[in-house]
């Protein structure tokens, strides 16, 4: 691994110029500090005096059937406990507890579809839908402990279903609706899904996918999955296997009205959530009850700044990603929250559906992902100048670095230059958000996510000898545990211990990311050390594209890397050589893309494709895509001496520069 690859990108140049001339810094409103939830810096201090107490004060802040006895049990690390012997359930506490406190009525989620229908959940009707459904899984034989696998669309039955599985202690697989059934499939069987709850179609910009027929297509064969449970969302036609298949309107029109949310352990577990890594098997990761909700819990709040009597929070992330589990899902349930949820994309019915939707429901906080800030740029101000984005008062990213001009653009066009910025770093694995500006306290650098949060400790560590960076560049560690951390990799606890803790130990996570640290301490993440890329704040692995490229049958070999990419921050570059002396063509290409979307998704199809008669190799065999990332970013070649045949990169060359004229 080498912290090289991603440095010289034009975005990172652009923050690292940012940095270096320090030019703007933006401390909070004056107004927004004085009614913020944290306002004195001292809490960082206190927080770090002390990290136990200090998230021990946090899981107070939830409803426990039982008290833990121990904070946090480190003598077997990296498998950590947190809160050991307490009892709770996460839909109790997204719930039960905000209707028992009265406050039932409170609209939960502002729901919107692609064609405009429009539905209000309250919390007591949310909750009256995943009783239900919680007893109805229960009747189809689902019991604590058995995973239910989840591929639906932004509709609100995939929080019902999310919530009621963890009502009663059946850890949940969600899959991003983006994901291809096949994906789907490889995902069910490496967790041994006993159940999927699914849909019949699916809203894509105007048109519909028939999503339980592509289901249908690869589910055969897999012998843990008993039942799939078909939501009837767009009256998709669709056939049902008799026996198998049910439909959730039926299955909860028969269920009891009650189902007591079940005492679970702290570490029972809440959800696997695959993602993708250095190899092309995606990796489970795996999160627990009490730790994850206190994570999620506390920096949603903190982070946001949330008042949930007065604000409309809007995550416009997908809930099949991580950061639809942790902020559209159990951080704003639990903190009583009226969230919107958007079915459809930022582009469709018009450009401007983003701003249509803040205005007409007031929303008070956005978080999303800079690509969709950088498509709104692209798309020009007029859109959002259309309509009153008065009530915005705190915007946040996630999901990639934000480039500076990005940032300025989100903070005046958006903001009206009066909204603090959140950049907030974090992963699938960390379960919550770990490095971001606290919006009553931090003062911004754009493009930088700032400095840890209370209670969570990073450094950045030297690549060779692993001594602490006060200022300079290396690789970002997490040098004590948190209680929403992963717990293992669902059934590999030796690849956990391998991926995360081998290199520096038990004790410190390797992040996989290299960052800046500088002369104030604030860190600038500036992308993956390993060989994922992240197309539009889409984690995926070069090994797996380049796995679904080799299945399609004129395909002899293929090496993935991620280019930096102006919209999507990376895109995927596929190096392929063909089977015997078979030509590339347009066909040739569009069925490798085809064949990526098939296996994995759309959203992982490569860019650029560049036939290639060979690829460098050492001599043992191995792609150096490294250099193969030199030529895609068309930087001076590192050390060629140890290819087998150093004339393959002369050849790549030459066609790297005859796409670009093209393009140009
Ligand atoms: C990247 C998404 C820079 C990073 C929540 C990380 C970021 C990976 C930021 C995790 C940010 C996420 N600035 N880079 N604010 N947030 N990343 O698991 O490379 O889908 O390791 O979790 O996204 O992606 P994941």
């Amino acid at each position: 691994m080498s912290t090289e690859p991603d440095t010289q990108t034009s975005d990172a140049l652009d923050s690292e110029l940012a940095a270096l001339l320090d030019v703007e810094r933006f401390p909070p409103p004056p107004e927004f500090r004085e009614q913020a939830l944290l306002k004195d810096p001292a809490v960082y201090e206190q927080a770090a005096r002390d990290p136990l107490a200090w998230w021990a004060s946090e899981a107070e802040q939830l409803h426990w059937f039982r008290r833990w006895d121990t904070v946090l049990e480190d003598s077997n690390p990296p498998f950590y406990e947190w809160f050991v012997g307490g009892t709770l359930n996460a839909s109790y506490n997204c719930l039960d507890r905000h209707v028992e406190a009265g406050i039932g009525g409170r609209i939960a989620l502002h729901w919107r579809g692609e064609d405009g229908e429009e539905r209000d959940i309250t919390y007591a009707q949310l909750l009256a839908e995943v009783k239900r459904l919680a007893s109805a899984l229960k009747a189809q034989g689902i019991a604590k402990g058995d995973v239910v696998g989840i591929y639906l669309p932004m509709i609100p039955e995939v929080v019902v279903s999310m919530l009621a599985c963890s009502r009663i202690g059946a850890p949940h697989n969600v899959v991003f609706g983006g994901f291809s059934a096949e994906a789907v499939r490889e995902r069910m069987e490496f967790s041994q899904a006993k159940l999927l709850i699914t849909v019949d179609g699916a809203a894509r910009k105007g048109k519909t996918a028939p999503v339980k027929d592509r289901v249908d297509e690869v589910m055969g064969g897999l012998p843990a999955l008993e039942k799939i449970v078909v939501v009837r969302s767009k009256g998709t036609p669709c056939q049902m296997q008799p026996g198998r298949d049910v439909y959730y309107e039926e299955i909860l029109a028969e269920a009891d009205a009650e189902c007591p949310a079940e005492p679970l352990d702290a570490e029972h577990p809440l959800y696997i959530l695959y993602t993708s890594g250095s190899t092309a098997k995606p990796k489970g990761i795996l999160h627990t009850t009490g730790g994850y909700l206190t994570g999620v819990c506390a920096t949603h709040r903190y982070v946001f700044d949330l008042k949930p009597e007065r604000d409309v929070y809007w995550c416009a992330a997908d809930v099949g990603w991580v950061t639809g589990h942790s902020y559209i899902v159990y951080g704003p349930l639990c903190n009583a929250a009226t969230s919107v949820m958007w079915e459809g994309a930022p582009d469709y019915p018009h450009k401007g559906i983003w701003w249509e939707l803040i205005e007409r429901y007031g929303v008070s906080i956005l978080y999303c992902a800079p690509t969709a800030i950088r498509a709104c740029i692209k798309w020009g101000p007029q859109w959002p100048a259309k309509h009153d984005l008065s009530s915005l008062r705190l915007l946040g990213t996630v999901g990639e670095p934000i480039n500076p001009k990005a940032w300025l653009w989100y903070h005046r066009v958006i903001g009206g230059e009066r909204c603090p910025i959140v950049d907030t770093w974090w992963q699938t694995e960390t379960g919550a958000i770990m490095i971001t500006p606290l919006p009553g306290i931090t003062e911004t650098k754009p493009g930088s996510a700032t400095r840890p949060l209370p209670g969570v400790f990073a450094e950045v560590l030297e690549e060779s000898s692993g001594e602490p960076i006060t200022e300079g560049q290396g690789l970002l560690v997490l040098t004590r545990p948190w209680p929403s951390m992963l717990r293992t990799l669902y059934k590999e606890p030796e690849r956990f211990v391998e991926t995360y803790f081998e290199r520096f130990g038990p004790q410190t996570y390797l992040v996989g990311d290299a960052a800046r640290r500088d002369r104030d301490a604030y860190l600038w993440v500036i992308g993956r050390i390993d060989d994922v890329v992240n197309v539009s704040g889409h984690r995926l692995s070069t090994a797996e594209v380049e796995s679904a490229i080799v299945a399609h049958p004129d395909v002899a070999e293929a090496a993935v890397i991620g280019q930096h990419d102006e919209d999507t921050g990376q895109a995927i570059v596929a190096f392929v050589t063909l089977q015997g002396d078979l030509e590339g063509d347009e066909g040739t290409i569009e069925g490798i893309r085809a064949t990526v979307a098939e296996r994995i998704g759309k959203f992982a199809r490569p860019k650029r494709i560049i036939w290639s008669e060979d690829l460098p190799k050492t001599r043992s065999g191995k792609i150096m895509r490294r250099l193969l990332r030199d030529i895609a970013e068309g930087r001076a070649l590192g050390d060629v001496t140890t290819l087998r045949d150093p004339a393959v990169m002369e050849q790549l060359q030459h066609k790297i520069s005859e796409r670009q004229a093209e393009e140009d």
